[in-house]
């Protein structure tokens, strides 16, 4: 056995779960706990251990839920604290964990919090967000949001402005105020103390911002970002956090971290004492077939992908821990960008490998166990997201015609991750029996997971063998990694070493026939092959590549 530690959030995997757009109890189009409920031995029979849900609390959903209006409740829309509280039981009986969505980088305009330190200067609740005097006829600086225009709004009544790095209905919390990280842990004994078993939490490298709040680089989008991307002090608030709530339950916590590296991931995770969060969300290797945002795209770039996993891989093992997604609800889905429609199955097949054969821990996004895939929008006005009409100003600033954009909306909004989910090829996928709040793809007959269940080749039961095949051997979870053919712009191979194990991992990212030579020291016809997305007659060490092939050797 290795020098790695074992826990038990290296050894799960995770299912997220978009509330709005999962499953509908109660006929109202929208999503809510008791579809959640009703699907629960579904979520346990893909083999994951843990729910992850994206925010359920009260939220006026300029955000969809990350403004939270209330962070001691559930939505209406999803129901109440009894049913979360039967709900957070009932899976704890099927063995699985809950995590919840900690947003609080900023609150809804609309919290109370807000609502009062809006109405009264000298009330507490003032000092609780970054309220200042503006600069003469301009804002106090220059930082834009990343979501709409400039990042202060300006209040007539107390002639100060506000701070929004995100949409202007979600002001920024002023962490160094200790009231509110007082406010913060008491949020998180709350949910701990109901049984939830941990946290993702939203932006948390965004929660501290450099003091002064000096001007940034003028960028259109963002600037300043600069000033609050991992400032001075969101170490010590996280320590923080973990001394006081997150040490004394057995719980656990992953970090989303924008534009994060593997050097500064490690001031956060390495294991040991000084650790304040046990994984954290990069998006290097979604940045395979993009520029900054999903929404300048460039042609997908498999070196690309590969040099940022690899990297991650390198750096974490024996010391940190990796999160592994390829999808999420701020991404369009991942067979539109690394796969092929072509090739579906073989495509979410291999995509689900190449990921899920790595050190860390899997995340699965709703939808993409059965492979679900980027609708087509025929109207710009079908959309709904505050980004997605933030890029529309945007792009139309720049030229863009309604038409183009649409057109990329199609391929580069998250809105395509956050359609309903596809459950059987009843009207409206079976999502709902009312009127979905969102439009549910065309291609719901053919994509659903009923006709999947009747199949045993489909991508839904191949995720369940794959997470079984992980569970079932340590090398897959706790084996070193190496990469091979790092040149090659098709094909992605590496292997795993566990106490004198090794498995191969080879997979293509081509339609196009690729020659495939077993790196020295493998020889296939010994191995044993143990996941594949086709026939495979003769384990030959020389092979041609279907389109989008993958196989797993073993050689025990
Ligand atoms: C990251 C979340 O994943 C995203 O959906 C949200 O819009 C922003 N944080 C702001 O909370």
């Amino acid at each position: 056995m290795s020098e790695i530690k074992k826990h038990w959030y290296k050894e799960m995997s995770v299912y997220q779960i978009w509330p709005r757009s999962f499953c509908d109890g109660n006929g109202d189009g929208i999503g809510d706990l008791d579809g959640i409920m009703s699907k629960l031995d579904y979520i346990k029979s893909i083999g994951v251990d843990v729910i992850w849900f994206s925010p359920l609390y009260p939220s006026p959903n300029a955000d969809y839920g990350y403004d939270i209006s209330d962070y001691r409740n559930i939505s209406p829309d999803y129901g109440n604290t009894e049913q979360f509280k039967v709900l957070i039981d009932e899976a704890h009986k099927r063995g699985l964990k809950i995590i919840m969505d900690l947003v609080v980088n900023h609150t809804s305009d609309e919290h109370e919090w807000f609502k009062q330190g809006r109405a009264d200067k000298n009330s507490k609740y003032h000092n609780y967000y970054f309220w200042r005097e503006g600069k003469g006829k301009n804002p106090p600086n220059n930082w834009k949001s990343v979501f709409e225009g400039g990042a202060w709004e300006y209040d007539k009544d107390l002639n100060e402005y506000y701070l929004h790095v995100f949409a202007k209905k979600q002001p920024d919390l002023n962490m160094d105020n200790p009231e509110v990280r007082q406010e913060v842990k008491d949020i998180m004994k709350y949910w701990l103390d109901m049984g939830v078993d941990g946290f993702r939490e939203d932006v948390i490298t965004y929660i501290s911002k450099r003091e002064g709040l000096p001007n940034g680089i003028p960028l259109p989008v963002g600037a300043g970002i600069e000033h609050y991307t991992n400032g001075p002090h969101v170490y010590e608030y996280l320590k923080e956090f973990k001394d006081e709530v997150l040490s004394k339950y057995d719980c656990f916590t992953v970090g989303e971290a924008p534009m994060m590296t593997p050097k500064v991931a490690k001031e956060y995770i390495t294991e040991g004492d000084s650790q304040v969060l046990n994984l954290m969300f990069h998006s290097q290797h979604m940045e395979a077939d993009s520029f900054l945002t999903d929404w300048i795209h460039v042609p997908f770039s498999l070196k690309k992908m590969k040099k940022a996993f690899s990297t991650w891989q390198k750096e974490m093992y024996g010391t940190a821990w990796n999160a592994l997604y390829i999808e999420n609800h701020d991404h369009p889905r991942a067979i539109d960008r690394f796969g092929s429609l072509k090739y579906h199955k073989q495509s979410a097949k291999m995509l689900a490998t190449m990921y899920i054969c790595q050190s860390g821990t899997p995340f699965i996004y709703q939808g993409q166990e059965i492979g679900m895939t980027n609708a087509t929008f025929n109207d710009v006005n079908e959309f709904k997201d505050v980004l997605t009409f933030n890029n529309q100003r945007l792009f139309k600033k720049l030229g863009v015609s309604d038409k183009k954009f649409l057109s990329m909306a199609n391929r580069c909004s998250r809105e395509q991750s956050r359609t309903p989910m596809q459950w059987n090829s009843s009207e409206n996928g079976g999502f709902t029996t009312g009127t979905p709040w969102f439009k549910v793809n065309d291609n719901y007959k053919d994509i659903n997971v009923e006709s999947q269940e009747n199949d045993p080749d489909s991508v839904l039961n191949f995720y369940r063998k794959l997470l079984k095949f992980r569970k079932e051997n340590e090398i897959v979870i706790y084996g070193d990694y190496k990469e091979h053919y790092k040149s090659s712009s098709d094909l992605f191979v590496y292997e795993r070493n566990l106490d004198g194990k090794r498995m191969l991992v080879i997979c293509s990212f081509t339609e196009k026939p690729v020659r495939f030579t077993a790196p020295e020291g493998f020889d296939l016809e010994k191995g044993r092959l143990v996941l594949q997305n086709y026939d495979v007659i003769y384990n030959s060490n020389v092979f041609m590549t279907k389109p989008f092939e993958m196989r797993v050797y073993m050689f025990d």
